[in-house]
């Protein structure tokens, strides 16, 4: 009888050690792991999703850039590097949909838009080559539809337009877009097109003064009409009316350490969150009322592991789910409000 017993026990064992092994040699297990384990703030807002994406062996480049097409539910990502797909297309619960290479040099930002009319994906390219200093218009299978800028020549001509490291846009629901050109380079502008691509303002040339800019590196509008841009190298966000151009305020005192490299409202309105590349941080800062712009006070963090490199970043507009793009890890990571940010009063 004890024999027996014996056996069992080593049975169990045996069993529980080939679950562990197999689960720990999964390296997406491990990675998602390691990264939960060192993410992780007190009180934070937001948990990482460990089951985005479902296999994460399709990063096989440099992820620079993240859109959400919340209508559709579809996550969109730009990566750089020799012989892989320029683009990944998967869906908000993690499974690969497809990719596309064609037409895209260096991806640098990335933005999914929605008209009344349509969804289209934007994205911004820095490459040198055929499809470089350009900013492209696809439909969601990947057909080029527009091409604004002059390809392969960087300059800072606005008629025809002309870009020279485009960062990145953003595309208002009246097909209205907020530029910033760019991630260095010969322009440090802000620039708003019309849906039909003529030139309504136009902010900014190098500089630290108001309305001048060093690398303009990310840019999102807000529900009362205020643009939001990052300074990046002027370690400041400033703020425009989105009607006028005209200069409304900065916020400085965040950035001490590092500028910001991207913004992105919550859908409710509550936080901007913030990327900061060097310090591989995500701040959650409390969005101003209308009228005011006050000053920057930072709700809560997330800060990645070292090295991770958190570039642009984008939120769903239905759920909040935050995508990632990191050019460290080589990985986009899914974070979703936890049961703290509606204890914290978000909705
Ligand atoms: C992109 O290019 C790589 C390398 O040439 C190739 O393996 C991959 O299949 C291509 N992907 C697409 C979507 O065309
Ligand atoms: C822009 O100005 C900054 C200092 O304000 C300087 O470091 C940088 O080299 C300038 N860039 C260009 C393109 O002139
Ligand atoms: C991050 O560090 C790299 C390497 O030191 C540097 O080239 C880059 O300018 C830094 N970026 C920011 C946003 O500080």
């Amino acid at each position: 009888m004890a024999r027996f017993w014996v056996c069992v026990t080593c049975a169990v064992f045996f069993l529980a050690f080939l679950v562990l092994h197999w689960r720990l040699c999964d390296s997406t297990v491990l990675r998602n792991f390691a990264f939960q384990v060192i993410g992780r703030a007190e009180q934070s807002l937001y948990q990482l999703d460990v089951d985005w994406p479902k296999h994460s062996e399709y990063f096989t480049g440099t992820t620079f850039c993240i859109a959400v097409d919340s209508l559709s539910g579809l996550v969109y990502v730009g990566q750089r590097g020799n012989d892989v797909p320029k683009v990944l297309v998967f869906t908000e619960n993690g499974y690969f949909l497809r990719a596309w290479n064609y037409t895209v040099d260096m991806p640098h930002g990335i933005f999914a838009a929605s008209t009344l009319h349509e969804q289209s994906i934007w994205i911004t390219d820095v490459g040198s080559g055929p499809y470089g200093h350009t900013i492209k218009k696809y439909n969601p299978v990947g057909d080029l539809i527009q091409v604004l800028g002059t390809p392969g020549k960087k300059g800072t001509g606005l008629n025809p337009l002309q870009f020279d490291n485009p960062a990145e846009l953003y595309v208002e629901d009246t097909g209205d877009m907020y530029i910033v050109d760019g991630d260095g380079g010969l322009n440090n502008r802000l620039i708003k097109l019309s849906q039909d691509f003529m030139v309504l303002w136009l902010r900014g040339e190098n500089g630290t003064g108001h309305a001048r800019f060093n690398i303009p590196h990310s840019v999102t509008v807000d529900a009362v009409g205020r643009v939001w841009v990052a300074d990046r190298g002027n370690k400041r966000i400033q703020i425009f009316d989105k009607d006028t151009g005209e200069w409304l305020g900065e916020w400085k005192s965040c950035f001490t350490e590092e500028g910001p490299s991207s913004v992105r409202f919550t859908p409710d309105g509550k936080y901007l969150v913030i990327a900061q590349l060097n310090l591989s941080r995500v701040l959650f800062v409390a969005a101003p009322p209308p009228g005011s712009i006050g000053s920057c006070s930072v709700i809560s963090t997330i800060q990645l592991g070292d090295q991770v490199l958190p570039h642009l970043l984008d939120i769903s507009g239905k759920t909040g789910a935050l995508y990632i793009a990191e050019i460290g890890a080589k990985q986009v990571q899914k974070y979703v409000p936890s049961l703290s940010y509606f204890s914290a009063g978000g909705s």
